[in-house]
């Protein structure tokens, strides 16, 4: 196209739609999928919590993607640099929260990772082979207990994070995407395939799609609720950041429809390859947090070829990870460049380096400071965790919604939803949703994390 370049355009732009769409479901498809969608299936019964999840990631997913990415796009700013310009005053609040919210964000997310990277190196090694069965339950709580092990693998995922994201949006981003996303969802087709029609699939298959709506209870709703957030990357900007670099003739309702769909056929089809397993050997379903950790290891280490499902399965979490870990990354160097005028090499370095600092604390959690609780009986992740997943995030999120129905001009909103051939219909069923739907849920969420119900 010969349209004018804009002047912000040494920001950088993805190269295609295609381009967007790989690196915003890249940041959407994580450890939430792959580790914490199947566990919290698990623990609240299945079907009926699919089928609900479903349903919040279309009243309140779908039309926060689109408001974060409208945002972006409009502004072609960072989030402070968003608000800032769109509004101001108390609302440049909700951008900073979400550059705080990535900054404490992938500090324990470099740690989580880099426990998956400790993993596929067992697995290339032959850990998980019937060999090594009797050592395979304790390999956890080793690696838990091993401070230096836990610092070292953190370090290796922030430093690839941190040179990935200095090759910029096309050669960094994208095309680490790129890259990453087709072999992560051939090795889930192909994991999935093999747990289908292995003795455990038929169950695995009813177990999550059967509802059982009893099961359905008011704490499984709203957990189901929160998590569509967490796994949309929605509520602290990163949708937001993505947008920022997408051409004006792309449709942002497609984008935002396409990447959700591909972030809930991940989530399933994980829990199909997970599943099918634990089934097979007569392992619960509600094992929790320990379900990709603890219980999948015993039954690689115990299953014909579990060496070459158990190096797959760890190379599939590694690179989920990494994919979100840049967006998390981006959101903060946006900010230092757009705002404080970094160049992208300094403000990805010294962005890397703190976020490492503040995650070291994570990763001595469960060793040298596991006496160390800061909430309750939690230790120093599971905190942090809990405080950015439950609180930040939500918040984020309804401000966001509240920003998008009730402050922002319906013109800005209706302009960027009819670019790329969206029709005026589309946009009033956005604008309903997002004006009178999401916040309204969003809220519900919130108020039940802070112990109203
Ligand atoms: N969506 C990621 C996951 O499911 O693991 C986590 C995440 C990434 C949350 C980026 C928020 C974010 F901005």
């Amino acid at each position: 196209s010969h349209q004018p370049q804009p002047p912000q355009h040494f920001r950088g732009r993805w190269s295609s739609r295609l381009g967007f769409i790989m690196a915003a479901a890249g940041s959407a498809v994580g450890l939430g999928n792959i580790w914490k969608f199947p566990y919290i299936t698990g623990m609240h019964g299945g079907g009926a919590f699919v089928l609900f999840y479903l349903f919040c990631i279309v009243t309140i997913g779908v039309p926060l993607m689109v408001a974060e990415m409208v945002i972006g796009r409009h502004t072609r700013k960072d989030p402070v640099g968003a608000f800032k310009r769109l509004r101001g005053g108390g609302w440049t609040l909700v951008g900073w929260m979400g550059v705080v919210a990535g900054f404490v964000i992938l500090s324990y997310y470099c740690v989580v990772a880099g426990w998956a990277v400790d993993y596929l190196w067992l697995a290339l090694k032959g850990t998980f082979s019937l060999q090594y069965a009797a050592q395979v339950p304790q390999l956890f709580g080793d690696l838990l207990a091993s401070d230096c092990s836990q610092l070292f693998w953190q370090a290796i995922v922030m430093v690839a994070t941190v040179l990935i994201v200095i090759g910029g949006v096309k050669s960094g981003l994208e095309r680490a995407n790129k890259i990453m996303m087709p072999i992560l969802f051939l090795i889930l087709v192909a994991l999935a395939g093999y747990g289908f029609f292995s003795s455990g699939g038929v169950k695995a298959f009813q177990f999550l799609f059967a509802p059982d709506w009893s099961k359905l209870d008011p704490p499984a709703m709203l957990e189901a609720l929160g998590h569509a957030f967490f796994s949309l990357s929605l509520g602290m900007g990163a949708m937001l950041t993505y947008g920022s670099y997408a051409d004006e003739e792309i449709s942002i309702p497609r984008v935002a429809i396409t990447v959700s769909i591909m972030d809930t056929l991940v989530a399933l089809l994980a829990g199909l390859a997970i599943f099918p397993i634990v089934f097979s050997y007569g392992m619960a379903p509600a094992a929790g947090p320990g379900l990709v950790f603890k219980t999948l290891p015993i039954l690689f280490s115990r299953m014909p070829g579990g060496t070459l499902i158990a190096i797959l399965f760890f190379l599939l979490l590694v690179f989920a990870a990494l994919t979100s870990a840049i967006s998390l990354l981006e959101v903060v160097v946006a900010y230092y460049c757009d705002e404080l005028k970094w160049d992208r090499t300094k403000a990805t370095l010294i962005a890397g380096v703190l976020i490492f600092v503040l995650g070291v604390p994570a990763a001595l959690s469960n060793n040298l400071l596991k006496d160390w609780h800061l909430l309750g009986a939690r230790n120093f992740l599971d905190s942090v965790d809990f405080l950015s997943t439950n609180y930040l995030l939500p918040l984020g999120g309804l401000l966001i919604t509240l920003f998008a129905g009730w402050v922002l001009t319906p013109k800005v909103g209706r302009e960027e939803l009819l670019k790329g051939g969206g029709s005026q219909g589309v946009y009033r069923v956005w604008f309903f949703l997002i004006r009178y739907i999401s916040p309204v849920l969003v809220a519900l969420v919130l108020l039940n994390k802070i112990g109203l119900f």
